[in-house]
């Protein structure tokens, strides 16, 4: 009969595990590179500081696990030959063997003090690096909000008339360093757009700021990285970095009043939204709806996503939506609305006509 020791085979056990640790390395390098939110796939200069740091990490913690796993079947293969024949009392280890094992214990411990000091001068160089470079730099403010479970985006001006808000989808101008004030107006939100910078959080009553900046044009995901209620998983947002001039045109665009209605039915369409629940929540600049509470809808078909990048934003998902977005997001604070389908589609008409 053989014992437990002789049925688990330690080397053979090892050698799955390290090929499972590949696997799963290899599957986390296909599924995050490339893709348009990734920490390794660095799109502006803050980003570029933290990948480097996080391929430092990543492999001198790759060579101490396998250091370490050598040293553990070392270990084991010597207790297993060293237990056979155990008699009691047990012989003390030679002086010379003593004295090879506290050599292997001080240099491991030497050993570690060290790879964590550079750890720690290597991340303080990239927190320096993250806070400081682009703050000495001439750039622009955009104001974001967290709300359960959207993100509020305003663009603030001088100007006063060029002062406009949009919700889940933030334009920048490629090469200009982008200054983000961020709030809350509930609980505790963390904005993260891993292609462009780290993770900060919006904290209620107080104003905390992250710059950033992306170098080459893209459409960037954001999620929210703070667990903030029921719906934080579905709490993401888009970044647009374009050229200066698509961004200037898309900022003349946002700063106008809503579009008009186009015809019959899109006019009927602005008074189901007038004079229904919507009003209550959401503005649409140049008509009587000026409530916060909801996404500011003036350029609503501009966007490319609803729901905080939930859904695409089609006639199909908005109809889902507006009738019941309980459904798709359960526990957001918009409430089912029963229209008769004939003002449902005038409303439809009307909302994928504020380009
Ligand atoms: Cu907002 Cu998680």
């Amino acid at each position: 009969m053989t014992t437990l020791r002789e049925q688990i085979s330690f080397p053979a056990l090892g050698a799955r595990l390290l090929i499972v640790c590949l696997w799963l390395g290899a599957g986390f390098a296909i599924a995050y590179g490339g893709s348009p939110q990734s920490v390794i796939e660095p799109a502006g200069p803050q980003s570029a500081h933290i990948n480097q740091l996080w391929w430092l990490m990543f492999y001198v913690c790759s060579g101490v696990f396998i250091v370490v796993i050598i040293f553990t079947f070392i270990a084991l293969r010597g207790r297993r030959e060293s237990s056979i024949g155990d008699t009691f009392p047990v012989d003390f280890p030679a002086p010379e063997a003593e004295r090879r094992k506290r050599m292997v214990v001080i240099s491991a411990t030497a050993g570690t003090v060290l790879i964590l000091f550079i750890f720690l001068v290597d991340s303080f160089l990239v927190g320096r690096g993250l806070t400081a470079e682009l703050a000495a730099k001439q750039g622009v403010t955009i104001e974001v909000t967290g709300h359960q479970w959207w993100w509020e985006v305003r663009y603030p001006n001088v100007d006063a008339s060029s002062i406009f808000t949009t919700a889940n989808e933030i334009h920048i101008a490629v090469g200009v360093p982008v200054s983000f004030t961020l709030k809350s107006t509930d609980v505790i939100h963390s904005f993260w757009i891993p292609n462009l910078s780290g993770k900060k959080d919006l904290i209620p009553g107080k104003i905390s700021t992250i710059w950033l900046q992306a170098d080459k044009p893209g459409i960037y995901r954001g999620q929210c990285a703070e667990y903030c209620g029921h719906q934080h998983a579905h709490m993401a947002l888009w970044v647009i970095a374009e050229t200066q001039e698509q961004f200037n045109a898309w900022q003349k665009t946002q700063i106008q009043s809503a579009l008009s209605p186009a015809n019959a039915s899109q006019q009927r369409g602005q008074q189901v939204f007038l004079s229904s629940a919507c009003v209550m929540c959401h503005a649409i600049n140049g008509t009587p709806a000026g409530s916060n509470i909801g996404p500011n809808l003036t350029h609503l078909a501009s966007r490319n996503t609803i729901a905080a990048a939930t859904l695409q934003n089609d006639r199909d998902h908005l109809a889902q939506w507006v009738s019941d977005s309980q459904q798709i997001k359960p526990g957001n604070h918009m409430p089912p609305n029963v229209l008769a389908p004939d003002d449902l589609q005038a409303l439809l008409d009307y909302l994928q006509s504020l380009k």
